[in-house]
């Protein structure tokens, strides 16, 4: 930092052409993300309401509220309107959260939590934090979470069972009323990863598609996260941890005696945290209503199926399985899917990469345009590498 400042202008000018270089949603190249371009009215009510801090809510009590309707909201969604919990920075941070909670309200000395191995890298993050095992289990051969062998590793350490509806890889859903009943009969706490799936899976279901059971509806589930910030159309950050009652949450609870809005209670990681996402949540969720995201999951949909149908097309190549929700995992027996990746990315496609699959996320900014382009591209960089 220089002594003395620059005129606004000549600043404004230097960051629009130094941030010219990032990829743009608008572009339709972001083609491996699960972010999107937010919608208008939450970046409106986003930057309208900055300065509202859910750090010291009792400077904020009306944030306060729309937070408790925001979850309720989310709750109904996931079969609960009673649900009690937070926005939060994202997944991460709600994934941490449920396992903290987990490991508060168990007795055991040596913990360990059973993931999938599908599961998100955030449940490693948060156990290296919390000094939990990861017990990683198997998938079948349709890529969720084998349950029997869930079964056989619980063990006396065990706290916790992890599902996911929605992969982070593929968009598999898990068996989660399966694992819902392990999680009852041997007393587990188990917490369903929908990070992704959360905004996607209702709207399917009320389409018509059929959508197995994975929320609050299945007696086990004790927490759930749900990102706004994914299919939700929120500006970062705004993740969601729904715990199934008040019990759950207070168990993370922590009160704060120093704050200028006196005494508070804080059931996050994060001290000060954003409540223009609350807000942003809680207009979008009035705004859009149901049918409003049912059109825009419809719409990913269908763009979805193109895509799928269009890798079919081109020899070599294949859909490592027929996608659940806007999620697609290219695979070659052919091909080094690695080396697809890379020409796909000289020719600026932002394509996501698995050990054995390109993933393609068909967010709510993508058109049919851009996956037409795609799939040009991409029977080019076949060609080129066949040849
Ligand atoms: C299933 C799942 N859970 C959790 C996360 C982590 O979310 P975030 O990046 O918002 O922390 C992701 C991210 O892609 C995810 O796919």
């Amino acid at each position: 930092m220089k002594n003395k400042g620059l005129p606004e202008s000549s600043v404004l000018k230097e960051i629009e052409s130094r941030l010219s270089e990032d990829f743009t949603y608008s572009s339709g190249r972001i083609i491996g993300s699960m972010c999107t371009f937010p919608h208008p009215l939450a970046r409106k009510v986003y930057t309208r309401f900055l300065d509202r801090n859910l750090g010291d809510s009792g400077l904020f009590p009306a944030v306060v509220k729309l937070e408790k309707e925001t979850i309720s909201m989310l709750g109904a969604l996931l079969s609960n309107p009673n649900a009690s919990g937070h926005i939060v920075t994202g997944g991460t941070e709600a994934n941490t959260l449920a396992l903290w909670t987990a490991k508060k309200l168990s007795k055991k000395k040596h913990c360990n939590v059973i993931v999938p191995a599908s599961a998100h890298y955030s449940f490693d993050k948060a156990a290296d934090l919390l000094g939990l095992k990861i017990v990683k289990v198997g998938l079948n051969n349709r890529f969720q979470v084998n349950v029997e062998d869930v079964r056989k590793a619980v063990n006396s350490n065990t706290i916790a069972i992890v599902g996911v509806a929605g992969t982070t890889g593929l968009g598999v859903v898990d068996p989660i009323s399966e694992l819902s009943e392990i999680a009852a009969e041997k007393d587990l706490y188990l917490h369903v990863d929908a990070a992704f799936g959360g905004f996607v899976l209702p709207f399917l279901k009320e389409t018509g598609f059929d959508v197995s059971d994975f929320d609050f509806s299945l007696p086990g589930v004790c927490s759930i996260t749900i990102d706004p910030h994914k299919m939700g159309l929120v500006p970062i950050p705004a993740g969601g941890i729904l715990y199934r009652n008040e019990r759950l949450r207070k168990t993370v609870a922590w009160n704060v005696s120093y704050l200028a809005g006196g005494e508070t209670e804080q059931a996050t990681f994060v001290g000060t945290r954003s409540g223009a996402s609350v807000v942003a949540v809680w207009v979008l969720l009035k705004h859009l209503g149901r049918e409003g995201y049912k059109r825009i999951v419809r719409g990913c949909m269908r763009l979805t199926w193109k895509l799928a149908r269009g890798i079919q097309k081109i020899n070599g190549l294949n859909i490592v399985t027929e996608p659940t929700m806007n999620i697609v995992g290219i695979e070659s027996e052919v091909f080094d899917i690695c080396r697809i990746a890379q020409e796909l990315r000289v020719r600026k496609w932002a394509v996501s990469l698995f050990p054995s699959h390109i993933r393609i996320v068909v967010m709510p900014h993508i058109q049919k345009q851009h996956i037409e382009r795609f799939l040009e591209d991409l029977k080019d960089v076949v060609n080129k590498l066949g040849g």
